[in-house]
């Protein structure tokens, strides 16, 4: 039913707006399917009250035939581990599902760790990218949904994973059993920086920073763990729209800063934005191929 994204935007709007009338106009975007769960994100300012949100929920949970829980998220993500805080507003009072992407399953708890369908176009796009040859880590792992679709469709020599989240990490593991990925995807538990300086310094050819609140930081122990002085980093981060689309070199100078500082150079990079996170507030990702100068 939701394999053309298209037609499921159309009806959740169709949805959205049956129920809430003009109240839903906007809403219907804010929906993300997780599996059989419905997430709405509710807007920060907003007139529309607990209510309004449960008659949605009940209305999604009877209209979508694979749906069977649907929660209220009433904050951004936010934290360390970026987890957003729910409200259940029908169906089963369930926060584990399976979530699908690209023909690998994944086993999430929503409550739990972060988790967000929109990222699905970039986990491929990167894996087609990654070489049969290569050695990668991924720094800021989550359940392992970026690692093990590499794994998959790139078939690696390694995919090391690390995540600080205690519950992303159990459920990495489960999820690398579930994809049988195992001696391809490794997981770690900790802080990436540590896990790195004492166990994976000069390993890689590839190295993944999805998580824009310590990218920048992290650029040390990012090149720290390449091998060969040299290889590509993924910068994932954050920035600020605006017309003339400045955010593109302004990401890119910002990365070439970092590696610079630590005796690197930038050697060829590009920028893509990857999704809108919040009013005129993008993610953009910066491919970047450093060599070491010193
Ligand atoms: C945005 S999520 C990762 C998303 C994931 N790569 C995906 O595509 O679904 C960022 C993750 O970084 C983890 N994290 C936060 N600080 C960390 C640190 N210092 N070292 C390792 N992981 C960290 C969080 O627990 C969270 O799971």
């Amino acid at each position: 039913m939701f394999n053309n994204l298209m037609t499921r935007g159309r009806l959740l709007k169709k949805i959205a707006l049956e129920v809430l009338g003009d109240k839903g106009k906007s809403l219907w975007s804010r929906i993300d399917i997780v599996g059989d769960i419905a997430i709405i994100k509710k807007p920060i300012s907003t007139s529309l009250a607990y209510d309004d949100f449960k008659l949605l929920g009940e209305a999604l949970l009877s209209r979508l035939g694979s749906i069977r829980s649907i929660w209220l998220a009433v904050t951004p993500v936010t934290g360390p581990y970026k987890v957003r805080e729910y409200i259940h507003l029908a169906g089963e009072p369930r926060s584990t599902t399976i979530y699908r992407e690209h023909n690998c399953s994944f086993k999430v708890d929503i409550g739990k760790v972060f988790i967000t369908p929109r990222l699905g176009f970039e986990h491929l796009r990167v894996a087609k990218l990654v070489e049969s040859s290569e050695v990668v880590v991924n720094m800021f792992a989550g359940i392992g949904i970026f690692s093990i679709v590499i794994a998959k469709i790139a078939k690696p020599k390694a995919v090391h994973s690390i995540d600080i989240n205690v519950d992303a990490y159990n459920l990495m593991v489960e999820n690398i059993k579930i994809n049988r990925v195992e001696g391809i995807v490794i997981p770690y538990l900790g802080d990436a920086a540590k896990i790195i300086e004492e166990r994976l310094v000069g390993v890689a050819d590839r190295v993944l920073m999805p998580l824009p609140d310590l990218a920048l930081e992290y650029i040390p122990y990012a090149l720290m763990s390449l091998r060969e002085s040299r290889g590509v980093i993924h910068v994932y981060l954050h920035v600020r729209s605006d017309k003339e689309k400045r955010f593109y070199n302004k990401a890119i100078m910002s990365v070439r800063d970092r590696v610079e500082s630590e005796g690197w150079s930038l050697v060829d990079a590009h920028s893509r934005v990857v999704r809108g996170v919040g009013p005129g507030l993008l993610q953009v990702v910066v491919d970047a191929k450093v060599e070491r100068i010193r």
